[in-house]
């Protein structure tokens, strides 16, 4: 078998790859280790950039997202028995993000790869990467050999992309952090229209939502936290205990539909590319999900990708490849700020002391009271040009 662009992983940023290139004429194969059931079914963040929502509409996957998907003009930012608006219109006239989840960008992918007869296999086992110091890389699987001119690693952080590049290449920077999120999806209408990002003393807390009739929470827990240890009427209870640190301000509950609990970690491997081998999304990079980042980079990176293997397969100029990594970092480590920093102003870190309590405290006031602040704020939050 062969193909130009042989794609690992069936994420947004493997299943974007192949259908920008497909739209470009370019032939890729996907290969998945897991189902097709598993990868729709996956439930992770659900707020898109602005470029991100152009990207999926370009691609002619924006139908459903246009039709269903929440558009949204700010934030709040609950702290201190009070609420503030983030008011993206006007301090950032013209451009919003819109909450649509990223399972249900993955199901919209999948079916117009399909309707296009692109080649996605699911459940592919043994993914090994081979000679990708050559001209002609190739991929084997279950038996199987694929020979690629390029291979793209889309298959996340736990992938077999990134560890197939030799030992010393790259250069790794990470960060744990000592808290994880509870994230819950729940079938009951948002108390809030809003998001609602609360720092209170027992931890941070997160109001979003999916649709009209399903919310999305999530909740700051102790590192290596177990899902078992939390019972449907502790989380309510908690969810109440910090989002409802306002006055007026009640929250509906309803059935629990989905538990999970995210590391919360920052990670960024570079360069993102070795010889016939480039990285995307989660393979190369990793944000905590405070800034909703994690996706709307994936699909940075593709576009980048997509742009510099046209001009390759297209007019056999290389220039573009060979920049891909210095061109996707630039904003890889604007979000890696940003990400970090609303992570710091939100969260209760264990070590803190009252000093440091009070600091986050005036930058939260500081952010919420000085247009510069909160402008800094927004235009990261919405997405950097
Ligand atoms: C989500 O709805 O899943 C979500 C929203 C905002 C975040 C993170 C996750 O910052």
């Amino acid at each position: 078998m062969r193909t130009q662009v042989g794609i690992i992983g069936a994420g947004p940023a493997g299943l974007l790859l192949s259908h920008l290139l497909h739209l470009r004429g370019i032939s890729s194969v996907v290969l998945e280790k897991r189902s097709r059931d598993h990868v729709e079914r996956r439930v992770r963040a659900g707020v898109l950039e602005q470029g991100t929502v152009d990207t999926l509409v370009e691609a002619g996957v924006g139908e459903r997202l246009l039709r269903e998907g929440l558009p949204h003009h700010g934030i709040e930012l609950r702290y201190d028995g009070a609420g503030h608006r983030i008011p993206f219109e006007k301090l950032v006239p013209g451009r919003r993000i819109t909450v649509y989840g990223q399972q249900e960008v993955v199901k919209d992918l999948i079916a117009a790869r399909l309707a296009a007869g692109g080649d996605v296999r699911f459940e592919v086992e043994d993914v090994a990467l081979h000679g990708l110091e050559t001209e002609r890389p190739y991929l084997t699987f279950g038996g199987e050999r694929l020979d690629c001119d390029v291979i793209a690693g889309c298959d996340g952080f736990h992938g077999v992309s990134r560890p197939s590049i030799p030992e010393g290449v790259l250069s790794v920077y990470e960060r744990e952090y000592p808290f994880a999120w509870l994230g819950i999806l729940a079938r009951v209408a948002p108390s809030s229209e809003e998001l609602i990002y609360t720092r209170t003393e027992r931890g941070f807390a997160l109001h979003s939502m999916r649709t009209p009739e399903v919310s999305r929470f999530y909740l700051q827990v102790p590192a290596g936290e177990r899902v078992e240890e939390w019972p449907d009427e502790r989380i309510w209870a908690e969810l109440k205990a910090r989002l409802e640190s306002v006055p007026g301000f009640a929250l509906a509950t309803g059935e629990i539909m989905e538990k999970g609990v995210t590391p919360m970690r920052a990670f960024v491997a570079e360069p993102m590319q070795y010889g016939r081998l480039y990285l995307a999304g989660d393979a190369a990079h990793i944000v905590p999900p405070t800034g909703a980042k994690g996706l709307n980079l994936a699909v940075a990176d593709v576009r980048v990708l997509t742009r510099a293997l046209a001009a390759y397969f297209e007019h056999g100029s290389a220039g573009l490849l060979d920049g891909y990594s210095r061109a996707c970092l630039r904003r890889v480590w604007r979000a890696q700020h940003f990400s970090w920093w609303m992570t710091t102003l939100l969260h209760t870190f264990e070590d803190d002391d009252a000093y440091a309590r009070r600091l986050q405290l005036s930058y939260l006031d500081y952010v919420t009271s000085s247009e510069a602040a909160a402008t800094t704020l927004a235009e990261n939050y919405v997405g950097m040009p």
